[in-house]
């Protein structure tokens, strides 16, 4: 289709709707309820344009380019059309700027100050609607401010399919509500407040925090599950006040679940470990790091002189970084240790093998079957794709068994399967159901955030020279029967998350030198010899694997805690005081995109290779997600103190 935007000629396929076509020129044409994503709405009439031959101005947002058009999306008659408009917009909208949360980053105030006139004729008085009313336990909406875009409200109906929000009433008295009245609570909520545009709605966890100009932004991912999710950390003055979505990322598709964009306020805990803890005489002392150090490698070299490596353990990797995850397995196996996992929980495997994809393809399968625990909860991001898939057509099937699941989906010849890594014979009988289906694509909503990476980089007992040692389970085992003598946890609580606690409890009592890497004092830090104040993911470097196996870039965007370290500072320390070199810095970043590739391929979904003692542990689709990221985050976190329940 080739027509001209002020004066530029321009192709485009059809269908194409002005608004877009104008961007290929990159001419914006002002929008308030057109979104990419939600498409036109045609509410708002901000986005009038200059169609020659047509006799009025048309809206851009839902007028579909046509060959030979010629537009102007400037000019006078443009211009005074949008000067109207945003009059009627500002006849009831408060003089807010100066105390709204949007001030900086609000398109009302944008296109005011380049196309209204600055005065107004209306002698009226403004409009009085609420201010600050709680929608729900995340959001608060100031009625006065909106502008009835209904972004909000069809975000809810076509994105997150909730259809909660509804605007109620009439004319200058319609305003967002829910349809039940009940408070507006799903896992996407804080989407809302960044497609507002203007400051309608706000986050209790930002309002009156800062404007856009004091924050210093980090492009980052999040670690939050296992998706990695891209999202900017909005800092102002060392403190982490928000995260904001990365609109063309194609992991999120442009969104950020709740669980990922509020789960931010722990950094700031006062609960939080600020010094290495050594017990003595039974109880806690703060010891400098070269003192931990120490302490720690003799407890290893002791353990390895007198019983032998097998005495000795590692359980970790999903809270950390590949970097820190192949650090981690690496001197562990320079020590000659083989007792080393990430699975402390109910997890097996979360590796999709050969038939992984990227998230996207989600998107194009005619039937996705889930098994196991619930995706929404795992890895809620995902959980929208399948969502878009099934607005497209796609069947959605929860099976009780491979057998059924192959009966429903019936002549699909693409299916996506969504597995909880639990159950490897269940994870086996699916892809071995579905072998006669020309595509199968394989995904796994990990327990544990970098579970993918941990896996990748071979945190794994099989996964790397010396034989295969103990994995988790059998290392509780070990420690029970009082042949393990030094246990290292990073970033992993077993004494809550294990698929037995209480047997894991008994188990990590009995470890003589329990040592534990945490940011909080967990359940199972309380019991150790040892505990290493840890960093989380915004406060360091480096990569995570994402669910659809994408090597993502992790970037610090707060200053550490001085008396915390990262599990790779604590790895190089470790090292030293060992007499183990690790390799330097590029040779680790290297291995890591070696390895990253190799695990895509070597493993299978239901791979035996994974399967341990007890294995089969059907989940039933319950959802009991706990993330065990950074030793269960959400219970330290002020600023969701309000949001909880
Ligand atoms: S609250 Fe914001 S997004 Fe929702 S209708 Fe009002 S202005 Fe639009
Ligand atoms: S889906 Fe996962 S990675 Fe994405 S924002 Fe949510 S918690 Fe973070
Ligand atoms: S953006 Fe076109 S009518 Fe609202």
């Amino acid at each position: 289709m080739n027509l001209t935007i002020d004066g530029v000629p321009v192709s485009v396929p059809e269908g194409t709707l002005l608004v877009e076509a104008a961007k290929t020129i990159k001419q914006q044409i002002p929008i308030y309820c057109y979104h990419t994503k939600l498409g036109p709405a045609g509410l708002c009439r901000i986005c009038m344009v200059d169609i020659e031959g047509m006799p009025k101005l048309q809206i851009a947002c839902n007028t579909v380019a046509t060959e030979g058009m010629v537009v102007r999306t400037q000019g006078e008659r443009v211009e005074a059309a949008r000067a109207v408009v945003l009059e009627l917009f500002l006849v009831n909208h408060p003089l807010d700027c100066p105390i709204c949360d949007k001030g900086g980053e609000c398109d009302l105030q944008d296109y005011a100050v380049a196309y209204a006139r600055g005065t107004s004729d209306v002698a009226d008085p403004k409009l009085r609607k609420p201010k600050a009313v709680e929608l729900g336990p995340t959001i608060v909406l100031d009625e006065e401010r909106c502008i009835v875009c209904q972004r909000c409200v069809r975000f809810d109906d076509i994105i997150a399919d909730e259809r909660q929000l509804v605007v109620k009433d009439r004319g200058a008295h319609d305003i967002i509500a829910t349809a039940t009245g009940a408070p507006y609570r799903h896992n996407f909520t804080g989407n809302v407040t960044e497609l507002c545009p203007v400051g309608a709605l706000t986050s209790k966890t930002y309002r009156f925090k800062s404007r856009p100009w004091d924050l210093t932004r980090t492009e980052t991912t999040c670690t939050q599950c296992a998706v990695g999710c891209r999202q900017v950390a909005d800092v102002r003055y060392g403190k982490l006040l928000r995260t904001m979505l990365v609109e063309e990322d194609p992991i999120s598709d442009g969104w950020l679940c709740d669980r990922g964009r509020y789960n931010v306020g722990f950094y700031e805990s006062p609960d939080r470990i600020v010094q290495p803890l050594y017990r003595k005489d039974g109880s806690f002392v703060q010891i400098g790091w070269d003192d931990a150090f120490i302490l720690w490698a003799k407890a290893i070299r002791d353990a390895i002189d007198e019983r032998g490596p097998a005495s000795v353990g590692a359980i970790g990797g999903g809270r950390l970084t590949n970097e820190e995850a192949f650090a981690l397995q690496h001197l562990f196996r320079a020590a000659g240790v083989t007792n080393l996992d990430w699975r402390a929980g109910r997890q097996r495997q979360a590796t999709p093998g050969a038939h992984g994809a990227p998230i996207e393809r989600i998107e194009s399968a005619q039937a996705i079957v889930t098994i196991g625990e619930s995706p929404q909860e795992r890895a809620p991001v995902l959980w929208l794709r399948v969502r878009k898939a099934a607005r497209r057509g796609a069947q959605i099937v929860t099976a009780a068994n491979a057998k059924e699941a192959r009966a429903a989906i019936g002549g699909a010849t693409s299916v996506a399967l969504i597995w909880d890594g639990v159950d490897l014979d269940e994870g086996r009988a699916y892809v071995e159901a579905f072998s006669d289906v020309s595509e199968v694509l394989t995904y796994v909503a990990s327990e544990q955030g970098n579970a993918r990476g941990a896996e990748a980089m071979g945190m794994l007992p099989f996964a790397g020279p010396g034989g295969a040692g103990l994995d988790g389970e059998a290392m509780f085992d070990a420690a029970r029967a009082g042949d393990l003598a030094v246990l290292s946890l990073f970033g992993v609580n077993p004494a809550r998350n294990a698929r037995d606690p209480k047997a894991a409890t008994r188990a990590i009592d009995r470890v003589p030198f329990l040592v534990v890497s945490e940011l909080f004092m967990t359940e199972s830090a309380q019991g150790a010899a040892l505990v290493l104040p840890a960093l989380g993911a915004f406060e360091k470097h480096g990569t995570t694997l994402g669910l659809g196996g994408e090597l993502l870039p992790v970037n610090a965007s707060l200053a550490a805690p001085e008396s915390a370290r990262s599990d790779f500072e604590m790895l190089c320390g470790l090292a030293d005081q060992l007499g183990i070199a690790l390799p330097d810095a590029r040779e680790i970043e290297r291995s890591v995109v070696d390895l990253v590739a190799k695990a895509a391929t070597d493993f299978t979904f239901g791979d035996a290779r994974f399967a341990t003692r007890g294995s089969a542990i059907a989940t039933n689709g319950a959802a009991s997600a706990a993330i065990l990221s950074g030793g269960g985050t959400w219970r330290h976190d002020p600023l969701l103190a309000g949001m909880r329940g």
